[in-house]
């Protein structure tokens, strides 16, 4: 377990897991230095915003030109994709090699065997490689949904794959699912299907064993719908594991400050962010309650990252109300890994 405290070198993620999007905006985490400034505190209609009336006003700014379509305009003009996560393809091979294992490591521990199993990845962003992983642990098929046509499939991502072959043992090998035909890689659908669309909405053609989401539950529409499709397309006995970054998105990431974000009452957040991509700011309990109703059980919580407690003791008058009912064990929940079983015979469930 690690504390986020406001000044000191704390790190607030562990694994490189930085979510940012296109919103011209990204989402580095701010620099930590050893006397972090309490930010300014507008108070507006009576509620006391933890953000700079710079950066609020940048914010409005920027998602309004997101809105009338000026944003989106001027990224396509300059051949941009659309996507919900961050853009790794200008990235070396070898750091986006590293951020898949990551991925790839901390799902197969939840996961656990997969062995000739068919498994499901949910929100892949850019790349469809960390299912490749699953594939050359001896997953038998691999399914992978993305809501935005941001995997990219060239000669790069077969440089990806053929990277991942010289770090990972495995019998499958890149040329055994893809192709390069004219510039574009072809994947061999048998072994990893990828489909563009709201995972919500598109579901897989076949049940699954496994499922995992990666930083994805924080940004999808309804959580509730995410653990109730899911549930759907698992076989009994199959786990769902999810690793969520709680923290503020876009103008509140602070690694810091992580809880800020709850500071903004719901007008001005539609007002910064309506048109971007951005944390959907549910917290740790209503995800556990979300799972539960579709009718997971619970099979492990691992919390990564908790809020130092004294942060959080003075962030929390700030807090709008509906956070502000929730208790402190809930609220510091930071970073989770949270594996999940469609229970039937619950003896026999991986997770
Ligand atoms: C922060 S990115 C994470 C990408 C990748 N998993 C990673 O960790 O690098 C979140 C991704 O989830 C996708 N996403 C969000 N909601 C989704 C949904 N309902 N169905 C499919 N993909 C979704 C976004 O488009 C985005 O690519």
């Amino acid at each position: 377990m690690t504390n986020t405290t406001p000044g000191t070198t704390a790190s607030l993620k562990p694994r490189s897991t930085t979510t940012s999007v296109n919103d011209g905006e990204g989402c580095s985490p701010a620099p930590i230095g050893n006397n972090v400034a309490v930010p300014s505190r507008p108070s507006l209609s009576g509620t006391t915003v933890r953000l700079s009336l710079p950066n609020i006003l940048t914010a409005i700014a920027r998602n309004q030109s997101k809105r009338l379509g000026l944003t989106d305009l001027v990224h396509k003009i300059r051949g941009g994709l659309d996507r919900g996560g961050e853009d790794w393809s200008n990235r070396r091979l070898d750091a986006h090699a590293a951020h898949v294992l990551d991925i790839f490591q901390t799902m197969r521990t939840a996961v656990g065997n997969v062995t000739g199993r068919v498994g499901l990845e949910l929100g892949p962003g850019d790349d469809v490689a960390v299912a490749y992983c699953f594939l050359k642990a001896g997953a038998k098929k691999m399914y992978t949904v993305e809501r935005f046509d941001s995997v990219q499939l060239d000669e790069r991502a077969l440089k990806l794959f053929e990277t991942l072959d010289r770090l990972l043992p495995g019998t499958v090998r890149a040329g055994d699912v893809a192709e390069l035909r004219g510039g574009r890689l072809v994947l061999d659908a048998n072994r990893l299907h990828h489909t563009v669309g709201l995972f919500e909405v598109s579901g897989v053609p076949e049940p699954v064993d496994f499922a995992y989401a990666n930083d994805v539950a924080e940004h999808v529409d309804d959580p509730a719908v995410m653990f109730r499709a899911t549930f759907a397309a698992l076989k009994p006995n199959g786990c769902f594991v999810n690793n969520i970054d709680l923290a503020g998105h876009n103008a509140f990431s602070k690694t810091d400050r992580p809880l800020d974000f709850l500071t903004c009452p719901d007008w001005l957040w539609d007002l910064m962010f309506s048109h971007i991509v951005t944390t959907n700011r549910v917290r740790y309990s209503e995800f556990l309650r979300c799972a539960r109703v579709a009718g997971f059980e619970i099979a492990k919580e691992d919390v990564l990252i908790r809020a130092d407690e004294t942060y959080l003791r003075q962030v929390r008058p700030d807090f709008i109300e509906r956070y502000q009912r929730l208790a402190d064990e809930d609220l510091a929940v930071i970073q989770c890994v949270l594996a999940t079983v469609r229970a039937g015979n619950p003896l026999s469930g991986e997770c």
